[in-house]
């Protein structure tokens, strides 16, 4: 039977963070929509799923100074804190090694990133356990920047099916409760070369 959290560790321990096809040398559009979003450097900010991205070094540079970073792979997460021991600054971030399916918060979150993690939740209870602890953990005012494959993109991530989105699956998805603000997307090409395109999206709860 499927284990995702087996899934994971092996991807993390048997390729290095630059080979994995979501890697990206700078996450800019993540960055542009945070900065974007207006949310103050002192906000809690959770990347989810986060992984070995360099979303969170990018942040931590830009000042922003109340930063969590959960992943369901503690090699993952290892890869992240081994960035941040090396700056001295390991207690700079919250680490979470948790599946977000499972996760309660033990603070409110200003807002919650999500680049491709929760196109994964095929299962309908899994994206409604997720969209639970998100609307748990967001304060009212909240934004959520969440990216997943568009429709035009590739229907398999890391051996595993996914679910492509586009804005109107995307606001269902989320649900009552979230203004929709925007969207972007993503030509992603690879470290192999290749090109996957993605969808942002941006929400407020309110
Ligand atoms: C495709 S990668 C994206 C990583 C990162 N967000 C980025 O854009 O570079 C998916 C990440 O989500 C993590 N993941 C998958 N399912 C998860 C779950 N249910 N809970 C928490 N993390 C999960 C994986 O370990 C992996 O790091």
């Amino acid at each position: 039977m499927f284990n995702r959290k087996s899934h994971w560790e092996d991807v993390y321990q048997n390729k290095s963070p630059l080979e994995v096809s979501w890697y990206q040398k700078a996450p800019t559009l993540s960055l542009d929509l945070i900065e974007s979003s207006g949310v103050v450097k002192s906000a809690p900010i959770i990347d989810v799923g986060g992984g070995a991205s360099l979303l969170i070094d990018s942040l931590h540079q830009k000042g922003y100074s109340n930063l969590s970073l959960l992943d369901i792979s503690a090699a993952a997460l290892g890869c992240a804190k081994e960035r941040f021991a090396a700056l001295d600054a390991k207690d700079a971030v919250e680490w979470y090694e948790e599946d977000i399916t499972q996760f309660t918060a033990s603070h409110p979150y200003s807002l919650w990133h999500d680049r491709a993690v929760f196109h994964f939740l095929t299962d309908p209870v899994d994206r409604t356990a997720y969209m639970q602890n998100l609307r748990s953990a967001l304060s009212r005012g909240g934004d959520l920047i969440i990216a997943a494959f568009a429709l035009d993109g590739p229907t398999k991530c890391s051996d595993l099916e996914i679910v492509q989105y586009d804005r109107e699956k995307m606001v269902a998805a989320v649900g009552d409760g979230f203004e929709f603000i925007g969207e972007r997307s993503e030509n992603h090409i690879t470290p192999a070369d290749r090109e996957q395109k993605f969808g942002y999206y941006h929400f407020r709860y309110i």
